[in-house]
């Protein structure tokens, strides 16, 4: 028996200063997708904006069913439609933020969001970078989806060897 240890790396900004601009405005546009939320049920206004390698910008928001299982999260709403409209393009950075001032931490995607995002990943070989906007005004960065999803499944399961 061992006992291991897996790392997740990530940059920290105590505000968007340090920034550069692409992901300033890239925050603006997921803060501003939030405002486009149908969230009655949970009242957390959450938005996403995706940039791609072509430098679109693709926004979604979380859209909530009185069946809950049913809604789905910014990050996949917004994921979904821009493979749907540019399947060849690379995700270059994902950033996602919520209206609500006060949760504790970033918001972070949660592990269904992540999986999908890693796939995305995988399917287009380019690693996402991922920001996320904290209550405080801090800022984290991954690197990668990847990065956030230790022990992930992923394609090579399916075809082991390929
Ligand atoms: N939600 C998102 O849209 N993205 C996240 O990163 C976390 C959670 C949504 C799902 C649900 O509509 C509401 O926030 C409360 O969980």
């Amino acid at each position: 028996m061992s006992r291991e240890r897996t790392e997740i790396l990530f940059e920290k900004h105590a505000d968007a200063s340090g920034l550069p601009g692409d992901d300033v405005h890239l925050l603006a546009e997921a803060e501003s997708a939030a405002r486009a939320a149908y969230a009655p049920y949970s009242r957390f206004r959450v938005g996403t904006a995706i940039r791609l390698g072509n430098g679109t910008i693709v926004q979604g928001s979380n859209q909530e069913n009185a069946a809950y299982p049913d809604g789905l999260c910014a990050e996949r709403v917004a994921a979904f439609h821009a493979s749907h409209a540019w399947p060849d393009v690379p995700f270059d950075t994902v950033a996602v933020a919520a209206l609500h001032g006060d949760q504790p931490g970033p918001v972070t995607p949660c592990g269904s969001c992540r999986q999908a995002l890693l796939e995305i990943e995988y399917r287009t070989g380019q690693n996402i970078r991922l920001i996320m906007k904290d209550a405080d005004g801090s800022i984290i960065v991954s690197p990668s989806i990847r990065n956030l999803l230790p022990f992930c499944f992923s394609p090579g399961h399916l075809s082991p060897g390929a």
